[in-house]
């Protein structure tokens, strides 16, 4: 059965649950698991990506596939091909998934009729599942269940991807997500002072600062920045005993998070990334809907 990916909002419970139990078993007893038969896919990036674009390569490596990497450059895009007929083109000539990231905000209606699985790696300032399902992953590791726990994200959500995302998965994990950061880069009114979210959290997941999708230059310096919505050394030190930091990543170092903290030991930045490859073997192998034995 093709099973595509483009939101978490199209995701069950139930089928959050199941991908992120068989990432668990990707980590654990089934490590070496691999496709019966090898899958040739094709990775379309038409926006910058480093641990997303190469994560789900090092996922599709480890299940035995074959694996193509797309550049729009030197493509038929440049002579004005529409993403539906580049997409209908790797359908045509053999391919049997497609990883996509793309700018254009909901970029895959368009794509829903196709008969080929899709994965969505990020599409403008809308959805970016396997980003929030290796966040959830993360704190369901740390903590053992979603029930009550409190996620505070901090910075520039209106130009995230992960925020809105985030806060719908937890809602309906039974989950807590408030938002802060600058009054510029938040579109909704319940926001919360930065200083008291980062005392409230359970998890506090700093978001970057998107310079590439603001209009304006940003007003603050990075210093100022850091000391008024950033995490701080003396805003660590503040934080619940139990708490963990993460963020998505690409970092902005001493802007959103201070240099040093960004391995500190409530640190889960570079475990989310690792976790990023057991989520996307755990997406990859739905795609195709085969079941461990
Ligand atoms: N977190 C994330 O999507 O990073 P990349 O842009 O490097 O893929």
């Amino acid at each position: 059965m093709n099973q595509s990916l483009f939101r978490i909002a199209d995701l069950t419970k139930d089928e959050i649950f199941a991908i992120l139990n068989d990432a668990q078993a990707f980590l654990f007893d089934q490590r070496d698991w691999q496709f019966p038969e090898r899958k040739l896919i094709a990775n379309l990036f038409f926006e910058p990506s480093t641990r997303t674009h190469y994560s789900f390569a090092s996922a599709e490596h480890q299940l035995n596939c074959r694996v193509e990497h797309f550049s729009a450059q030197g493509s038929s895009v440049e002579k004005g091909e529409s993403l539906y007929d580049t997409v209908k083109t790797f359908a045509s000539i053999g391919y049997d998934a497609l990883v996509i990231r793309h700018p254009q905000d909901a970029y895959f209606k368009q794509l829903q009729g196709l008969d080929i699985p899709i994965i969505n790696a990020g599409d403008g300032k809308g959805n970016h599942p396997t980003q929030c399902l290796l966040d959830l992953l993360t704190i369901y590791q740390e903590f053992g269940h979603f029930e009550g726990i409190k996620v505070a994200i901090i910075g520039d959500i209106a130009h995230s991807r992960v925020a809105h995302s985030m806060k719908e998965a937890m809602a309906l994990l039974g989950g807590e997500v408030r938002f802060g950061g600058p009054r510029e880069y938040i579109a909704e009114t319940d926001t919360s002072d930065v200083d008291d979210l980062m005392r409230w959290g359970d998890v506090v997941m700093m978001l970057r600062v998107q310079h590439e999708r603001h209009a304006e230059v940003m007003k603050l310096s990075k210093a100022q920045y850091l000391s008024a919505y950033g995490l701080t050394q003396a805003r660590y030190d503040r934080l619940a005993p139990h708490a963990i930091v993460m963020h998505p990543a690409p970092i902005n170092r001493g802007v959103e998070i201070a240099d040093a903290l960004v391995e500190s030991e409530k640190s889960r930045i570079f475990k989310q990334m690792s976790n990023g490859v057991l989520v996307r073997k755990a997406v990859l192998k739905r795609a195709f809907g085969y079941h461990f034995e």
